[in-house]
């Protein structure tokens, strides 16, 4: 058992951590305080291969391994979930489905702009009524000789504002379930496709999120990605894939905790002494550590076992859960130990707290996580 990284895999770290240092933290209080979207940092992250970390270089990507992309997606997120948010919604949920499931048409059309960094991209799958139970779909698509007919209401799209197009997900009939579920790429401005709301969020500030509507949207045939009734298995094994992603993110947002906590509590002086001489905030920094660390090595063992090929969707969601709880115990531990500092905006620990939270609800709840592992230990 080997547990140190490639010569590849290190370079690349140094690579995407010299970039956010120099480019993504300095914009990451304007980008949550402002709602700003970074269009520039997501250029010049194309640029770097990071809108396609392991898409192969013939379809736009880095070509580089699933390890590279949650090292690449921590680093990033350590200086500003914001823009990993849009980063893992590019490189996973949408330029991997497109990787694996599309058709070469399909691929050079979006996935090479995509992975490049030239566009943006949405993964439409939840609903108002279908959010953990994403077999139930009542978004409705029909086949009108050589198009789709959509019908229905998206909810909670990340990135959909600033979108080129989106995967959207539709049943051919709702009394089948998982079975009627389709995937189609929609463009922005094909008629009938409307953005009807923009929510306002606790966190995760610089990148939108967005309720859709379809009403009688005609899209291409060719624009079916796979099968019809094949789009539920696409959505959910984009999810693994998703869930490293997330995992990979929380992992960062727990170590960017650990970084102000280590710096704060070192100059802070109470009682005569730096703080960080009490035991009580040596055990809250020994525990965040402890914990991130657990969560980095469960996060890389996942991401390994997509490059190694066959199903790591248990280890996906195990690493998900345990990164997503971790972002949350260390941005509160962060928070505490700058005590009023903490709670006010001129410190980024209020920014990790609110951005750490929705790592446990979005591309499945914790809930959801603990289902899949149980049902991969109890079949
Ligand atoms: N890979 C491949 N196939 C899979 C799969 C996977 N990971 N998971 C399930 N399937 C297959 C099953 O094998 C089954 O196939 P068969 O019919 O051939 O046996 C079929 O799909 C149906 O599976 P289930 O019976 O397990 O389906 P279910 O209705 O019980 O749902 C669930 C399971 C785990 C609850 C699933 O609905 C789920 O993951 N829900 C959470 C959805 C989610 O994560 N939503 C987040 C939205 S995306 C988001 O947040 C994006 C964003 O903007 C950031």
């Amino acid at each position: 058992m080997r547990f140190e990284l490639t010569q590849e895999q290190q370079l690349f770290r140094e690579m995407v951590r010299e970039f956010a240092a120099k480019e993504v933290a300095p914009r990451a209080k304007q980008v949550d305080e402002e709602g700003v979207f970074p269009h520039e940092t997501i250029k010049k992250m194309g640029e770097l291969g990071l809108m396609g970390v392991a898409i192969p270089p013939a379809y736009g990507g880095a070509g580089a391994d699933t390890v590279c992309y949650a090292i690449a997606m921590e680093e990033i997120a350590r200086a500003c979930a914001s823009t990993s948010t849009v980063m893992t919604v590019n490189n996973s949920l949408v330029g991997d489905l497109l990787y694996r499931f599309g058709s070469e048409a399909q691929k050079l059309r979006y996935l090479v702009p995509l992975a490049g960094g030239r566009t943006v991209a949405c993964y439409a799958l939840s609903e108002p009524g279908a959010g953990s139970d994403a077999a139930g779909q009542q978004t409705t698509v029909r086949k009108d000789g050589n198009v789709f007919v959509l019908n229905g209401t998206k909810n909670f799209i990340t990135n959909a504002l600033e979108a080129d197009f989106a995967v959207v997900f539709a049943t051919v009939d709702r009394g089948i379930r998982a079975k009627g579920v389709c995937a189609l790429i929609v463009e922005k401005g094909t008629p009938g496709f409307t953005i009807t709301k923009v929510e306002k969020k606790l966190g995760i500030r610089g990148s939108s999120c967005c309720q859709l509507l379809f009403e009688e949207c005609r899209v291409p045939a060719e624009n079916l990605v796979g099968e019809v009734g094949q789009g539920f298995k696409i959505a959910m094994a984009t999810l693994d894939s998703g869930r490293i992603g997330v995992a990979a993110q929380a992992v960062g947002i727990a170590q960017g905790a650990l970084d102000i906590s280590l710096g704060y509590s070192m100059q802070r002086v109470a009682f005569e002494k730096p703080i960080a001489s009490f035991q009580a905030i040596q055990w809250m920094i020994a525990d965040i550590a402890t914990r991130t660390e657990a969560a980095r090595l469960m996060t890389y063992r996942a991401a390994w076992l997509k490059d190694r090929g066959g199903r790591y969707t248990r280890e996906a969601s195990m690493a998900k859960l345990l990164a997503s709880e971790t972002a949350n115990f260390a941005a509160t531990k962060a928070l505490q130990i700058h005590g009023g500092y903490g709670y006010i905006y001129d410190f980024p620990a209020q920014r990790l707290f609110r951005d750490a939270r929705i790592t446990e609800i979005y591309e499945g709840t914790s809930e959801i996580q603990r289902v899949v592992i149980a049902q991969h230990l109890l079949s």
